[in-house]
């Protein structure tokens, strides 16, 4: 089988890894990165010109294409190619809304009975609606630019005049058009877990649990990232939490977006708080997330990418993979001195040829000049490890970390501490 898979970093080289391990599988990837080249050829396309993309699957025969992150789905390149007769993995324009527009999201989770934050949803022509409304607030609050923001559009504010602040310099175009509606919502307490669904819109597999870490700084302290490693299940969501997150939570969403013309086909990933076993949804995302694909897909055995082809089709064979118990995933990522703020790119890095060891290196921000491999991005490398027990396989990935080495090496060395201390 032939797939095209659209992406670039530490979640894609996972993609790709399980993708190809499925059998049978012929792999092209764009933009790619040298993780990922070591799995697919590359396809020298522009990923934003969907023609090109069209033109370069129907030339190659592609039996279906992956799409990794959500800046092409938001544009509508499912839409595209499935308009031109190719099988695609990832959701339409409208159903990826429950990403793209946060006030959709909120709304749609309203109207359902989904539990989530209180809120309430303010454009920027009612600035001053906004600013009266945040007077009587109990604070913390919470205030989000709705649409794509590259992770940043959300700030947690702790007082009026920081709360005035942030709503102006949000419509003042601190996030550009994605700020232009927003979103204040009530601050959650708990801890958070992340949860991947793989659904044809009717029906569903919901992979291990897992959870992020997306501060910079041990104890979760620091300016936000993209996250900085994950493990995988996550003890926080024990088996009465979970019944909680179908019953309460995926079953609704994905029968509201059906009945809204948004039949959602893809993974659908849940970004929830936890307390008292109870979960809310702090987000939606309408892809898989990066770091904790690379922790949770270490935890499914069987034909991924037959999987992912028959969601493509629009009927999802479950059967074609099972899920591994009794076993823990994790990951920490490799980033740049400097990241998530600037950082300096190109130091050559070292120990990641020939590297014995027991975990699994995937590539975040690298590029490879001559027979070398260059730092080039914050998040630089994933080092992921399974083992019996959560603790061994956070040991591993510490010990495979200190053979690897390049100019501004950071990494947390808490990940996964808090699902040790639950165990
Ligand atoms: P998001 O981009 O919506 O995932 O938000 C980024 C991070 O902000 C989340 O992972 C949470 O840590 C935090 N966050 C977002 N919304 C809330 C909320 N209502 N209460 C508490 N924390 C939140
Ligand atoms: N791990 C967070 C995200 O993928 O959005």
């Amino acid at each position: 089988m032939k797939i095209l898979l659209i992406g670039s970093g530490g979640r894609e080289n996972c993609l790709a890894d399980k993708l190809v391990n499925s059998g049978d599988v012929e792999l092209y990837a764009a933009p790619g990165n040298p993780g990922i080249l070591n799995f697919a050829k590359l396809a020298e396309i522009d990923i934003n010109n969907f023609i090109e993309v069209s033109t370069f699957c129907k030339n190659e025969r592609i039996d279906f294409v992956v799409i990794g992150p959500e800046q092409p789905l938001a544009m509508g390149i499912v839409d595209f190619l499935e308009e031109q007769g190719i099988i695609v993995f990832g959701p339409s324009k409208k159903a990826s809304e429950i990403e793209s527009s946060k006030s959709f999201a909120k709304n749609l989770m309203r109207d359902n009975n989904i539990p989530t934050a209180n809120f309430s949803v303010f454009n920027k022509k009612d600035m001053d609606s906004a600013i009266s409304y945040i007077t009587d607030l109990t604070y913390p609050i919470v205030i989000k630019a709705d649409g794509l923001a590259a992770g940043k559009g959300v700030v947690i504010v702790g007082d009026f005049e920081e709360a005035k602040q942030t709503i102006e310099e949000i419509f003042y175009g601190a996030f550009a058009e994605a700020g232009d509606t927003i979103i204040i919502e009530e601050y959650l307490q708990g801890e958070e877990a992340s949860i991947f669904v793989l659904t044809d819109g009717d029906d569903y597999v919901i992979l291990p649990s897992s959870q992020d870490h997306k501060r910079i700084g041990e104890g979760d302290t620091g300016k936000n990232t993209g996250g900085m490693g994950a493990y995988s299940p996550a003890p926080i969501v024990n088996s009465n939490v979970l019944q909680k997150i179908e019953i309460e939570i995926i079953k609704p969403t994905l029968q509201a977006m059906k009945q809204s013309g948004r039949k959602f086909k893809g993974c659908l990933y849940a970004g929830l708080m936890i307390a008292d076993d109870s979960p809310k949804v702090i987000e939606f995302n309408c892809r898989f997330g990066d770091p904790e694909t690379q922790a949770v897909l270490q935890l499914i055995e069987g034909n991924f990418a037959q999987l992912l082809f028959s969601i493509a089709k629009g009927n999802i064979k479950k059967e074609e993979i099972t899920l591994i118990e009794n076993k823990f995933a994790s990951c920490v990522v490799i980033a740049s001195k400097g990241y998530p703020d600037k950082f300096n790119k190109g130091y050559e890095i070292s120990g990641i040829d020939n590297l014995q060891s027991d975990s699994i290196i995937y590539h975040s921000g690298t590029k490879k000049e001559g027979n070398k491999i260059l730092t080039n991005g914050g998040r630089v490398l994933c080092v992921v490890s399974v083992a019996d027990n959560l603790a061994e396989s956070l040991e591993k990935n510490y010990r495979t970390i200190e053979k690897i080495d390049f100019e501004g090496k950071y990494f947390r060395k808490d990940i996964g501490k808090k699902g040790l201390l639950k165990l």
